[in-house]
């Protein structure tokens, strides 16, 4: 981003440009998404000529993201397949949402009666699985409309896993609603288990998945091994978010035993 002219402010920051100290939050905190995002609209809000764009978890971000989704269907098309299993990391919802909505809607419509899509997130932000259904804010200070979402509470600071981007208390509304109902179901990994995905997958497929996309790679590794055990042919289908280039550094704390799974205590949202 600096090469690109850009100024980086790591976050939780402790100084605007104004001098003041930011929020409260003590800048050694491992920080969140929430926090960021607060930080963000803060320095948005201090300039005329500044708007914030939020780049997952709202509506619009993930329909635009669904090109992902009806570019996947055109490859299927090609090869005359369709998905039994739609897989996605879940952070706010978008890469997971861009690919499994295109297949969603076959669901909804009664086109398709048997694909199942899977949420993955990890189990030390499980918003998803242990979050609740409530009004919450996006971010940490409060600063964003209520979102009607699952939530962990726009307060609750994640443990500092190399997923930086699954870090997020909440999830999109629309993928909420669709996993309160039952369309969507979710699952929740460690970090030491999807490393190992992201191991086997690397050395299969040639390919360094980002960590973030080694929870939908652990998934669809899990539910392949559940086809095998039953002895039924599934065709699963996953998003490969991003690569792990910038994540060499995580890689080589896994290869040197160095993970470490953290204990979260979680608390009433509202
Ligand atoms: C590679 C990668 N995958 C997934 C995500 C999660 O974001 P979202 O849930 O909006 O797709 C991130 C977020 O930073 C990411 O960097």
């Amino acid at each position: 981003m600096e090469l690109f002219g850009a100024e980086v402010i790591a976050s939780p920051s402790e100084f605007t440009d104004a001098g003041r100290k930011v929020l409260s939050i003590d800048p050694s905190s491992p920080g969140s998404l929430g926090i960021a995002i607060s930080e963000a609209v803060e320095q948005a809000a201090q300039s005329e000529d500044t708007n914030y764009s939020l780049g997952s978890v709202l509506n619009h971000v993930l329909l635009h993201q669904t090109i992902i989704g009806e570019e996947a269907k055109l490859q299927f098309a090609k090869t005359d397949d369709y998905p039994d299993i739609v897989i996605g990391c879940v952070g706010g919802g978008s890469n997971f949402a861009g690919l499994s909505f295109s297949f969603l809607r076959d669901v909804l419509n009664g086109s398709r009666n048997n694909t199942e899509v899977i949420a993955v997130e990890p189990s030390s932000c499980p918003t998803l699985t242990k979050g609740e259904f409530v009004y919450d804010f996006g971010d940490e200070a409060g600063l964003t409309p209520l979102l009607k979402m699952y939530s962990l509470g726009s307060k609750f600071i994640p443990p500092a896993i190399h997923a930086g981007g699954l870090r997020y208390h909440g999830a999109s509304p629309i993928v909420s609603e669709l996993c309160s109902k039952g369309f969507i179901k979710a699952e929740a990994y460690n970090q030491q288990e999807v490393f190992e995905a992201a191991r086997i997958f690397s050395r299969t497929e040639g390919i360094l998945p980002a960590p973030e996309s080694s929870h939908a790679i652990k998934s669809a590794i899990q539910n392949a091994l559940l086809c095998r055990e039953s002895g039924t042919a599934k065709t699963i289908l996953f998003n490969l978010s991003g690569h792990g280039f910038l994540d060499l550094s995580a890689y080589e704390s896994f290869l040197q035993g160095n993970l470490q799974e953290q204990e979260i205590s979680l608390h009433k949202v509202v």
